[in-house]
């Protein structure tokens, strides 16, 4: 078993070996070695990992679960050549999606994300992130955040929202660019706030949508109604994203596939967790993050899918791993604690989730495979033996 609580490096992930773990409901109550389990445990119901290793439920920090439709032929325009930004400008991009999210009711996108959260949580997957942002009116926006909200209600899983009503200019916007951010501020974050509709205000900022100063004004007021910053951070160009992170208290910046050397020193001064999104790398043939070069600078990795229509169509939690290893020069250990506590510290929810210790949730998942690193490197999805979502067996 690896407990990966929040201690030491990134790399010490606290292995047990012939271990146990109890639970009661919902919570964890014991972990340790087999041998020295508490008599008072020894007359309860027994479940056997056969051999098998358990690791805390996997958490993606940093997706946009519900949009309108999907974009397979942009995949294909990028085979052919054209890059992310290009499409972007002709018409595609997030505005497209934009434009489908507008056109679906509350019900079809909660349909839609019910269906998929179902898959996600059978990749072991027990709590997630999700952002709005493909709304850009203020019932758009609201309408996304409260499908993550319904969505809470039958399923137990962890789900943390995020408002990215900052994701883009919408294109009713584009020459009004300081009156978009006053509707962000003046008229959509009193609602959230008031409805606590999210827990964190997130911004793109990059040439081809929010500028650094754009972005420091909106935080602040997502600060002021009690949203914890989050940022999409030197993805594409290296514009002080990092250092805006570090500058404005935010909990995670994410991307950073640009980061600058400076960027990395605020980070790990200010404390800032940083998400790496491979996926999104993958699919928009960008170069990969060094998550090597932070990890050695002290700065904390979480790994995430970044799931969205666009840049990143996937919410394999396990293809970002193998990706973060493979690319970002992650060890396996180092990657188990970047989807495990170092994902739930990138949502706030350490102190729930993210590692087995008694008081944690009884989220966990028993691998078929001899340790950690074999899981990543054989990459087998049919390898997940069970999967436990607060004290209670959701697979097989
Ligand atoms: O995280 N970077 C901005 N937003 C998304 C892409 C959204 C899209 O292409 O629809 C991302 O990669
Ligand atoms: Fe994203």
């Amino acid at each position: 078993m690896y407990t990966c609580k929040d201690e030491g490096l990134q790399i010490d992930v606290f292995p047990i070996h012939n271990a146990a773990l109890a639970w009661v409901g919902d919570t964890i109550i014991w972990t340790g070695k087999e041998k020295y389990l508490p008599e008072r445990l020894l007359n309860d119901e027994i479940v056997d990992a056969g051999g098998g290793i358990v690791v805390p439920g996997f958490i993606d920090c940093h997706t946009h679960l519900a949009f309108g439709g999907w974009r397979s032929e942009e995949f294909e325009m990028r085979l052919k050549g054209k890059s992310y930004l290009e499409i972007a400008k002709t018409g595609g991009g997030i505005l497209s999606t934009v434009k489908a999210t507008r056109e679906s009711s509350e019900d079809e996108l909660f349909q839609k994300c019910h269906l998929i959260l179902e898959r996600i949580k059978r990749l072991g997957v027990t709590a997630i992130e999700c952002k709005s942002g493909y709304g850009l009116t203020l019932a758009d926006e609201l309408k996304l955040l409260k499908v993550y909200h319904r969505l809470k209600k039958p399923d137990l899983s962890t789900i943390k929202t995020t408002f990215l009503g900052a994701h883009t200019f919408p294109q009713e916007f584009i020459h009004d660019r300081q009156g978009y951010i006053q509707l962000l501020i003046d008229k959509m974050l009193p609602i959230i706030s008031e409805d606590n509709l999210a827990d964190f205000c997130d911004v793109f900022v990059e040439d081809s949508a929010f500028s650094t100063s754009e972005a420091r004004e909106i935080l602040n007021a997502g600060k002021k109604f009690g949203l914890i910053p989050k940022l999409h951070a030197d993805q594409l160009t290296s514009c002080g994203g990092a250092e805006l992170a570090a500058e404005t208290g935010a909990i995670s910046a994410d991307h950073l596939e640009q980061i600058s050397d400076n960027g990395i020193r605020e980070m790990a001064r200010a404390n800032v967790i940083a998400v790496n999104l491979p996926i999104a790398s993958l699919y928009t043939q960008q170069p990969y993050l060094n998550c090597r070069k932070l990890v050695d600078a002290g700065v904390k990795v979480a790994v995430a899918t970044d799931f969205n229509p666009g840049s990143a169509p996937s919410y394999d939690i396990h293809l970002a791993m193998l990706l973060s290893c493979n690319h970002g020069r992650l060890t396996t250990d180092e990657c188990l604690k970047a989807v495990t506590i170092y994902a739930a510290k990138a949502i706030a929810e350490e102190n729930e989730i993210g590692s087995l210790e008694p008081g944690k949730k009884a989220d966990f998942i028993v691998l078929d495979v001899p340790d950690f690193r074999f899981w990543i490197y054989h990459h087998n999805g049919a390898d997940i033996r069970n999967i436990f979502l607060k004290g209670t067996q959701i697979h097989p």
